[in-house]
């Protein structure tokens, strides 16, 4: 057991390091003549144009790697993309036809819930496209086409790797669709694909200095409940980090789009309080910067002990910063890539801490396959 987990404490360390080849090897092979290729492609480009609408469906961490698809897939396709936990997709009876596409992503490529909802966008006869990293498991099976990441197997039960090189895969298929309909040239999906390729770069810089997220993680410990906040693809990786927690750490942890704070959840801030935030890159610093640091400012008034998340050589934030984990530089649409990670070692972390199973956590399972 100690050999497998290549001298990391427990699996989930393990996997978490081996994120940037994780996304590496989902990207290998991906982009031929400047095009993106899918692994198993029974889907035409001419069905593809055809596309006129988009679900994605997924469970758990997956459904996660699928909002934060939403903000790239309807920026580049300008194709309406809607987001949904498979367990609830297929009883409330959604629109489909023929140009619809519904991606479904998974892990294990096994989920129940996730299943049902390919089969019943296939009854409606929508094209199916599976995001998995399974070879050959059910859902790919039942797809019409299908993408594989490459994480390689996962054992510790929350996603990390498979989480990160979904978030890439579900880039992949924003381009090809993109470049099927026209809405992005040769050189721009080229463009945005190299991009993708200079991640691993960094997602291993911040793998390197996880020793700091796990002291703060250790610091922390005790909270009896922890607040995560971000806005567009910061406000997804919010709820990844809620979710992480709650799984590993067993302690009260909720995601909310941070605009949404004064419609509740500042209610729940008390002195002490720790809130996660992570702030966007500074490459065309925009109006959610100077948003989000009018927010950490009504939480820092209210006696909240700030966690921020912010590109390095962002100086603005630092004041407002109890604890500060530098990230590097990226755009927008790719910093989940990197900001998702800290969240990853801190719930691992406060799990140790507290004295629990990272990798196994209670009541868990890996794959469900029952509805
Ligand atoms: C379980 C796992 C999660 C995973 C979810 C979806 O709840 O604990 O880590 O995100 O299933 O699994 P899938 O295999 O469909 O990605």
């Amino acid at each position: 057991d100690a050999a497998e987990k290549g001298g990391y404490e427990y699996f989930m360390l393990k996997e978490i390091a081996e994120q940037p080849s994780a996304v590496a090897d989902t990207l290998l092979g991906k982009l031929v003549d400047g095009r993106i290729v899918l692994d198993e492609q029974r889907l035409s480009d001419q069905e593809l144009r055809d596309i006129d609408k988009v679900f994605i469906v997924a469970c758990g961490s997956a459904y996660h790697s699928g909002l934060v698809a939403k903000y790239a897939i309807e920026h580049w396709t300008r194709i309406p993309c809607e987001v949904e936990i498979a367990s609830e997709f297929r009883y409330r009876d959604p629109v489909l036809d023929r140009s619809t596409l519904v991606v479904a992503i998974s892990q294990s490529g096994e989920t129940a819930d996730t299943l049902e909802a390919v089969r019943h966008a296939k009854s409606q006869k929508a094209r199916v496209l599976a995001v998995c990293n399974t070879n050959g498991a059910q859902i790919p099976r039942e797809a019409d086409a299908v993408l594989y990441t490459h994480a390689g197997p996962e054992i510790g039960v929350a996603s990390t790797k498979a989480y990160l090189a979904q978030i890439a895969a579900n880039y992949l298929v924003g381009l090809a669709l993109a470049q099927a309909r026209g809405t992005k040239f040769p050189d721009e999906v080229s463009a945005e694909f190299h991009a993708l390729e200079q991640m691993p770069e960094l997602i291993g810089q911040v793998v390197e200095r996880l020793d700091q997220v796990r002291q703060i993680a250790r610091e922390l410990a005790d909270s009896k409940s922890v607040l995560f906040l971000g806005r567009h693809v910061g406000y997804p990786t919010a709820l990844e980090g809620a979710l992480k927690l709650k799984e590993l750490a067993y302690m009260h942890a909720e995601g909310f789009p941070a605009g949404e704070l004064k419609h509740g959840p500042i209610a729940l801030i008390e002195e002490g309080l720790p809130v996660f935030v992570v702030m966007p890159p500074l490459h065309g610093r925009s109006l959610l910067h100077s948003k989000l640091i009018s927010n950490i400012q009504e939480i820092k008034a209210r006696g909240a002990r700030t966690i921020i998340i912010s590109a390095e050589g962002d100086e603005v934030v630092k004041p407002f910063a109890d604890y500060l984990i530098e990230i590097p530089e990226t755009t927008t649409l790719l910093q989940p890539l990197l900001s998702t990670i800290p969240y990853q070692a801190f719930a691992a972390e406060v799990a140790a801490a507290r004295g629990y199973d990272v990798d196994k956590p209670r009541n868990l399972a890996k794959s469900v396959t029952v509805e």
